[in-house]
């Protein structure tokens, strides 16, 4: 794993996989390829973050974003890796 790169954990744990992160994994993906970021992130999964009533749950850098639909999610990455 490459420290200077930005990092992206969604949570895999079965509450938030059922609430929409099965779909975020494929749109975070697509962003990520549309906007030739593959090499320049860390996109990987962990198993539940302990807060599955707040799911589905993102993790960008060192913060936890809650009830992140795959909406917010775009939002959150432009935001996140500085694309306007
Ligand atoms: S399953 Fe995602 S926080 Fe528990």
């Amino acid at each position: 794993m490459d420290p200077l790169k930005k990092e992206i954990v969604i949570c895999l744990g079965s509450s938030c996989f059922a609430r929409g992160n099965k779909s975020a994994i494929k749109a975070i993906t697509e962003f990520l390829k549309e906007h030739n970021l593959q090499n320049d992130v860390n996109f990987r999964g962990e198993r539940c973050f302990g807060m599955c009533a707040k799911g589905p749950v993102l993790k960008l850098g060192n913060v936890y974003h809650e009830n992140a639909d795959t909406e917010s999610i775009i939002l959150l990455l432009r935001d996140y890796l500085e694309i306007n």
